[in-house]
């Protein structure tokens, strides 16, 4: 069968340019024939919908852009809405069941991309797989983010960084730990340059199989927290 890369070349998305592709078809390939509900956020001129119709063969692809368009693709449905719109997420999310792939290649603002994230991560399948392009953004002030500050509060980057923790929330155990709503459904986080994919998956548990903790634990643990 013809590779990504190879559709690629028949439409300028800029997937192309960005090396994208390369790193896309090494998790998609083993995904390629099964049939998948797929959302990308940021449509354009609508290459990106028409290289994933033509790759996945049998999944079902939407898209969502804040700008009305005015083509049509084949078998690919195009919203037109604000990624922000908790309501019109929800409407889409509802209208295919959950989503087994989302792509945010939206307005790359920092706060947007967070926000369709908090939102869309309840719509995602059980392994699903949610991906962000373009996270050079999150050094640049105008969407958010920051070339000083690498731990900024809001910065794109910074809240991909803190799923990793969401992966080992259970050495977390403090005795204020409140679990956030990531922890223990974060399977792994794939940084590379400019794009991260996050696959959502339960985590075991290793480390505490149901110990009953006392007085001593938490004052231990107490301490760990005020000399940390
Ligand atoms: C980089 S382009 C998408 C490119 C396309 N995915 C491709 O690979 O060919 C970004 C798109 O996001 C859209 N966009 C910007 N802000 C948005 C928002 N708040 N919600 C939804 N779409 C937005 C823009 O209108 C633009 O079409």
């Amino acid at each position: 069968m013809i590779s990504l890369k190879e559709i690629g070349k028949k439409y300028p998305t800029n997937k192309n340019d960005y090396g994208f592709l390369d790193i896309y078809e090494k998790y998609f390939e083993p995904l390629r024939e099964k049939k998948l509900n797929i959302l990308e956020i940021g449509v354009d001129k609508g290459d990106s919908l028409r290289l994933w119709k033509e790759y996945f063969i049998n999944s079902k692809i939407c898209g969502l852009d804040i700008d009305k368009k005015d083509f049509k693709i084949n078998d690919v449905e195009i919203f037109q809405g604000d990624q922000n719109d908790k309501t019109l997420l929800s409407k889409i999310a509802n209208k295919y069941g959950k989503f087994d792939i989302i792509i945010d290649d939206g307005s790359h603002i920092s706060k947007h991309i967070i926000n369709s994230f908090n939102h869309l991560f309840d719509h995602l399948s059980r392994n699903g797989l949610y991906i962000v392009e373009d996270l050079q953004t999150s050094y640049i002030p105008r969407y958010g983010g920051s070339r000083m500050n690498l731990i900024k509060k809001n910065s794109s980057m910074n809240f991909f960084k803190s799923l990793s923790d969401s992966i080992n929330y259970e050495n977390l155990d403090r005795p204020f730990f409140k679990k956030n709503r990531f922890d223990g459904l974060i399977n792994s986080v794939h940084f590379y340059q400019n794009i991260v994919f996050i696959f959502k998956g339960e985590s075991k548990k290793y480390f505490h199989p149901n110990v009953k903790t006392n007085f001593l634990d938490i004052f231990k643990k107490l301490l760990s927290y005020l000399f940390r």
